[in-house]
């Protein structure tokens, strides 16, 4: 529950703006004249927009694009590198610290459904806001591109990292070493978006998917992601006892007992088979 002070009421709406529709949060990247490249406005306007969105009641599912062509340009080569790195060395790290704090941990562990809406050009470093999503979509005609390499620089912030859990070694380090772009329907076929569909079907498949996702139960979907990211860096015996013990807590947890619900619908009530779709959340 948030209030004026705090609420979507007290967002600037400059660099990001920030409409809300039936449950879903539209987050639009606002630079389209810079190609909604990452500069200090857009990394700290979206640290507060994650504060606000995630306590915001109203809010089940956040969806991220960007204003005009592009999705994003990545980071600002101007704003973000040339003049932090010329200016005092403390407002640097400030900046560096929000902006892997965002774009990684925050986007990771956010606790509601995210997806990445990729409207147009998507380089660099956004490419960390497409793989710190839990789902995306693309325009089919978008460009995509790790073009660090062209310019001299490697793809850091955690892009590299980000890319090699995403994607193959032979797919990673292609699109890494050579900064060749490629369209939507290439990053479908290589598993960097789940889907890529004609840009005026964009929105209507986004706003589709996410009403799926929040038909789903929210405590135990926030509990499934967290411990997908968990595991995967955890040994197999760690990761079956944090499993065990997530499973507990995200039953003990869940204020509509949905595990408990769901059992009786189908072992009592025969009202509803679990393979055939959602669990009646009445
Ligand atoms: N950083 C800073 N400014 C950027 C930018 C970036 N990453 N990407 C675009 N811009 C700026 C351009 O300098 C230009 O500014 P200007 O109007 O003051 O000259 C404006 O945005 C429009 O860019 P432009 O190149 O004219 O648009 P375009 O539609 O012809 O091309 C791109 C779009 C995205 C292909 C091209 O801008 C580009 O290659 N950008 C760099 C992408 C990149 O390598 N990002 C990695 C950063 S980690």
């Amino acid at each position: 529950m948030t209030d004026q002070a705090t609420g979507l009421a007290s967002l600037p709406q400059k660099n990001v703006l920030v409409t809300v529709e039936e449950g879903v949060a539209w987050v639009k990247f606002n630079r389209p004249e810079k190609r909604n490249a990452f500069n200090p406005g857009i990394v700290y306007e979206m640290v507060q927009v994650l504060d606000v969105l995630e306590m915001e009641d109203s809010v089940g599912c956040v969806v991220i694009t960007g204003a005009g062509e592009a999705f994003s340009a990545g980071q600002d080569l101007k704003e973000y590198f040339r003049e932090p790195d010329a200016g005092h060395p403390v407002l640097r790290e400030r900046l560096h610290k929000a902006n892997s704090g965002w774009q990684w941990r925050r986007m990771m562990y956010f606790p509601k459904p995210t997806i990445a809406m990729v409207n147009g050009w998507c380089f660099g470093g956004a490419f960390q806001i497409l793989l710190g999503c839990d789902l995306a979509i693309a325009d089919e005609d978008a460009t995509f591109g790790l073009s660090e390499i062209n310019w001299g620089i490697i793809p850091a912030g955690i892009v590299t990292k980000s890319v090699a859990m995403a994607l193959s070694q032979r797919k990673a380090l292609y699109y890494i070493m050579t900064g060749e772009t490629f369209d939507g329907r290439t990053a479908e076929d290589i598993g960097l978006v789940n889907f890529a569909v004609p840009k005026e079907q964009l929105v209507a498949r986004t706003t589709a998917l996410a009403k799926k996702l929040m038909e789903k139960n929210p405590n135990v979907l926030r509990a499934c992601k967290t411990a997908y990211h968990y595991t995967r860096e955890m040994s197999w015996d760690m990761a079956a006892e944090y499993l065990a013990a997530k499973s507990d807590q995200t039953k003990y947890r869940d204020p509509e007992d949905g595990s408990t619900k769901g059992m009786k619908q189908f072992l009592d009530e025969k009202s509803y088979r679990p393979g055939l779709g959602a669990y009646r959340r009445d």
